[in-house]
């Protein structure tokens, strides 16, 4: 427990990229505090905004919280945000009590009068969940790289048997149109050549009769920007609008990352999903009608309750019959206080072991394929970062692959016209031909 108010701080993040979004915004907020951001080990306060969506996740917060111990006993302020902090509250600090401040997701907007708090002395906890009073209550978008995130939408109702979020972050709630335009002029006015919109389920964002689709529509005409992408989306909010606009949008990358978690109905079901393995596929027929090329990714549960073998090979032929450029897979991981926890039929360890890696080892394939399938086209990319090798730049096709370049006089911000020359099973290399914006 520091007793003076902190001049250098840290933003650790864990978890998805709406958190990811949150520690930009913290930072900018102590920015605008005249604080400086300095590294874990020297920084006045540390901010760990955690992720409670599997235990693994959630543990690796305590561990990290007695890193920060300094050789002379002391420890900097430390704050725990994010999911963590709004699943576990006041417990955290009786479990580590070198933690100042816990606060959640949607109350982070309070951190600089927490830390004035914490430094006269008193602990801090703020649980609320207010919907949107953080966005207003944010600094203004200074700088950013060529990338940007922009969250949506917050918060979630779908309630799938599993998972925390609905808990962490609340109702699902959305921002408003117009907000959400002038947050994207000032990313692109600092700096950002694409966007990607956030929320948990960023397909169910909406104002009034306006869907994503019209939003991504809006966001179209911004001068300076271009390139728009959204995660992640939920099957059940995927609108014929928004499908069009695949084919209709030029600066909408022709990615969609769709989880569909399982491949037998009863799991579904049971996990409260409210698509079905049919439903599912008939929006992947959809989507790719409206824009052949796209990669599709997601996102799989293995041994969730009561998964038999059987079940379990519905998850790879549904994986089979959509064939992704990439996806996400995750051992069913317990969580305290969602209805799954307490099923009959838990899957033993070993089991779950085996199906995942089953399944990664054919995602893996189809990322392969996927790659492989890119050779030889010619396509834009959007450098990101430098490279390991001297005059190695380092950036996105469309479909989010990572395309190596070595060519001079390119700098991070670019996005270059390129020939793909080589496929690997998990990155490209590309040939320049030509700068197409800098
Ligand atoms: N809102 C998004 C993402 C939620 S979290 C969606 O609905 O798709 C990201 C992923 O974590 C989920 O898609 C799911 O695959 C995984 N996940 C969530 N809870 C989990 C749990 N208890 N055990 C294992 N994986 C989980
Ligand atoms: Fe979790 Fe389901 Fe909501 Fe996604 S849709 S955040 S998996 S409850
Ligand atoms: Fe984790 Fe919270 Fe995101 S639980 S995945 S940080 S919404």
């Amino acid at each position: 427990m520091s007793n003076e108010s902190p001049k250098t701080f840290h933003v650790k993040n864990y978890g998805c990229q709406m958190n990811v979004y949150d520690g930009e915004r913290m930072a900018e907020m102590f920015a605008a505090r005249g604080m400086e951001a300095s590294d874990k080990e020297d920084a006045d306060l540390v901010i760990l905004n955690t992720c409670h969506i599997r235990e693994k996740a959630a543990e690796k917060v305590y561990s990290e919280i007695g890193r920060l111990r300094r050789d002379d006993g002391s420890s900097p302020m430390i704050a725990v945000a994010g999911c963590v902090a709004q699943a576990e509250g006041g417990e955290i600090s009786r479990r580590a009590r070198e933690v100042d401040i816990v606060v959640g997701p949607q109350a982070y907007h309070k951190l600089p009068d927490m830390v004035d708090a914490v430094a006269k002395g008193e602990s801090s906890v703020d649980l609320d969940l207010p919907g949107l009073d953080k966005f207003a209550a944010l600094p203004k978008r200074r700088k950013t790289g060529p990338t940007a995130f922009l969250t949506v939408q917050e918060g979630c109702d779908k309630f799938c048997t599993y998972c925390v979020v609905p808990y962490t972050r609340g109702a699902e709630i959305s921002r408003p149109f117009a907000e959400l335009v002038d947050e994207a002029k000032a990313l692109v006015d600092a700096g950002a050549k694409e966007i990607t919109l956030l929320g948990q389920n960023v397909n169910a964002w909406g104002d009034g009769d306006q869907d994503l689709g019209t939003l991504i529509r809006a966001l179209d005409k911004i001068d300076g920007l271009h390139r728009i992408r959204y995660t992640t989306s939920h099957p059940n909010d995927m609108t014929d609008g928004l499908i069009a606009a695949h084919a209709e949008v030029e600066k909408l990358m022709p990615y969609l990352h769709l989880p569909v978690q399982a491949g037998n109905d009863r799991i579904l079901k049971a996990m409260n999903r409210s698509h079905s393995r049919d439903s599912y596929l008939r929006i992947i027929e959809k989507v790719r009608a409206a824009r052949p090329d796209i990669a599709l990714s997601g996102d799989f549960i293995v041994g969730f309750p009561g998964e038999t073998d059987a079940e379990f090979e519905d998850t790879l032929s549904i994986v089979r019959e959509t064939v992704y450029s990439y996806a996400y897979s995750f051992k069913y991981s317990p969580r305290p206080g969602t209805p799954a926890a307490t099923m009959d039929g838990q899957v033993a360890p070993e089991v779950a072991d085996e199906r995942l890696q089953r399944l990664q080892a054919l995602i893996s394939e189809q990322q392969a394929a996927f790659n492989q399938g890119t050779l030889g086209k010619r396509t834009s990319v959007l450098l990101e970062k430098p490279g390991r090798l001297e005059g190695q730049l380092i950036g996105k096709s469309p479909w989010l692959q990572s395309v190596h370049i070595l060519a001079p006089g390119l700098s991070i911000g670019d996005i270059v016209e390129v020939d793909i020359v080589e496929a690997g099973p998990l990155s490209l290399k590309g040939e320049m031909l030509m700068k197409v914006a800098a």
